[in-house]
Parts: C-alpha cells; structure tokens; sequence
C-alpha cells in the first residue's frame, strides 16, 4: 500500500468510528440488549472500504470531509446489517466476523435479524436529515434513492438471493459475474455515486467516469474476496477461511481456477484506472485504493 493510502485510509478510520460512534443510540437508551448488539457489530471492525470511497471521492472532487461523513455512515450501516444477515444460520452460518463471535452467536437469532433491521433504517434515517449532508434536497432524495437501489432486490439482497440459490449449481461466468456486480458491487458503486451526489453541479462526465471506475472495484473486490477465502487464513481474515468450499458457493475461483481468478481481478483494476485517466494527480488515492483491493490480505 502506498503511503499516502495507508495515511489517509488511517485518517478516514478514525474519521468514521467517531462519525459512527456519534450516530448509534448509546447503550443506556431503550431497548439496550438491542442497543448494545448495533454497536457491537458496527463499532472497532472492518476495514472501512466503503467510507473510505466515499471519502477519497469527496477529496478528489475538491470537497470537505464534513460533507460526507453522514454518507459515510450510510453506507456502513448498511454494509455491516447486510454482513449480519449473510452471516446467519439461514444464510452463510459463520459464527467469526471481523475477529469476534457473530452477531446471533455474541447475543441471538432474533437479535441477529433486528440489528440489522435497525442498522438498515438507521442509514436512511440519516440520509434524510443528518446535519453533514450539505446538498440540495433534490441531491438527498437522489442519495436515498441510490442506497435502495443498491441495497434492495436489484442490488445487494437480491444478489444474496442469487447467491443463496445458487449453491451447489455451476454458474457460468456471465452468471458469476452478475451475482458478485448485484451482491458486493451495488453498495460499492453506490458510497462512490452518493459522493458525487455531495457535490454540487458536478460535470456529468466526471461522474459517469467514477461511477465506471467503482463499478470495476465493486467486483474485484468481491473476485479478491473469494480468492482470499480459499488463500487466506482464519486469523488474518477475521472471518472463518474456506466457508465457500464447504458451502459449495460459486466464486471465481472455482470457476476460473486461482491463477484465472487473479488474472480477472488484474484485468479489473486495469479497467479502473483507465476510467479515471481524465483526472490528474487528485484521484491517486483512487488509483491506490483499486491496486490495494487486489493486493490485500484481508
Ligand atoms: C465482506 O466485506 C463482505 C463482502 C461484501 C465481500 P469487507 O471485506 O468489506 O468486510 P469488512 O467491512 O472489512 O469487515
Ligand atoms: C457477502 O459475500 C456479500 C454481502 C452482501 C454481505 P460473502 O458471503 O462472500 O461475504 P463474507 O465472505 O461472508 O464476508
Ligand atoms: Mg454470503
Ligand atoms: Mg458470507
Ligand atoms: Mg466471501
């Protein structure tokens, strides 16, 4: 990671836990136990990915952190409910998340469901009214409407849904590809977009070059995801290794083979810096951010 990355990815960390912390309701409010499980999961996890894109594009349009705090914190709210979700017994039944017990071990099932049912209004709650989203009315509408596309059945669940239905079934890569864009790309396209929509008369090409550049990272972060659960380890990834070869869950390893599925996750972040050769040195953290997505080791 560069080291220009690795300062600001450290600055937007801090920037959003506190910006997170501030929004949760505190543990003493009623109902606590519910309370307690929000901040669980959401607070001292992660590596903050989707903050981190809305903040990178906020500075490399020219604007204030400030600005988008609020956005940040949508779409981690929504991010960390949907891991909740994925994590139960119904779904992909992992009881590691981010190095700690899962939500339904840590408390229950029913916890489980209403913390991130909580989490998931909690993100457009704040998208409707909170102080630091400085944009036109017009823009904050657009802003809702872009994190429920990303998030409802044509985009994260709906690529959950796939997901689910697809166990046990060999999907061919256009089908592949299309579950990852809808499960893992939407949330990622959409902390992108909602930053542009931060930016007041923002040039339509300018836009349509970012929405390019995360629709490419949105998938390879989900190729990397998948390589990283069959290369990776229990202790390095916070999360149990090698879940999909149990669950029998199509990836692009198993499709493409290790050396293939690199190869595509390669041929991405290529794709991504080429969508943004219309800017200069003020979307390097971008073009970081995109070569740290396939690098990574968690
Ligand atoms: C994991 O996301 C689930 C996917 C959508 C691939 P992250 O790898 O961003 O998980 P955290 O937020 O760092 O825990
Ligand atoms: C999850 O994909 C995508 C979500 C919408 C949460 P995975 O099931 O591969 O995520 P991990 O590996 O459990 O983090
Ligand atoms: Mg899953
Ligand atoms: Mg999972
Ligand atoms: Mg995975």
């Amino acid at each position: 990671m560069s080291n220009a990355l690795k300062e600001y990815l450290s600055f937007c960390q801090h920037r959003v836990e506190q910006a997170l912390e501030m929004r949760l309701p505190s543990e003493n409010i009623l109902p606590k136990k519910l309370h307690r499980a929000m901040r669980y999961c959401v607070l001292d996890g992660g590596k903050r990915m989707r903050p981190m894109l809305t903040y990178c594009t906020s500075k490399t349009l020219g604007m204030n952190p400030d600005a988008v705090d609020g956005i940040a914190c949508a779409v981690e709210f929504i991010h960390v409910y949907s891991l909740i979700h994925d994590d139960l017994p119904a779904m992909d039944d992992d009881d590691l998340r981010r190095g700690k017990p899962t939500c339904h071990i840590a408390f229950d099932e029913a916890t489980a469901i209403l913390t991130g049912d909580a989490l998931q209004a909690m993100a457009f709650e704040i998208l409707a009214h909170d102080n630091s989203i400085l944009a036109s009315a017009e823009n904050r509408l657009k802003m809702i409407a872009t994190l429920a596309k990303a998030s409802g059945s044509q985009g994260m669940v709906g690529g959950q849904a796939i997901d689910l239905e697809s166990v046990g079934t060999q999907l061919n890569l256009p089908e592949l590809e299309n579950m990852h864009i809808h499960k893992t790309g939407a949330l990622i396209r959409a902390s992108v977009t909602m930053a542009t929509l931060a930016k007041a008369d923002i040039d339509p090409i300018t836009a349509t070059k970012l929405d390019h550049y995360a629709k490419c990272i949105g998938l390879s972060f989900q190729v990397k995801d998948d390589i990283l659960d069959e290369e990776s380890d229990t202790a390095t990834l916070g999360k149990t290794q090698g879940k999909d070869k149990e669950n029998d869950k199509p990836t692009y390893p198993a499709l493409l083979g290790m050396a293939g599925a690199k190869q595509k996750a390669q041929e991405l972040h290529e794709k991504a810096i080429d969508s943004l050769s219309v800017f200069g040195t003020e979307a390097d953290l971008l073009r970081d951010l995109s070569l740290y997505i396939i690098q990574r080791d968690h």
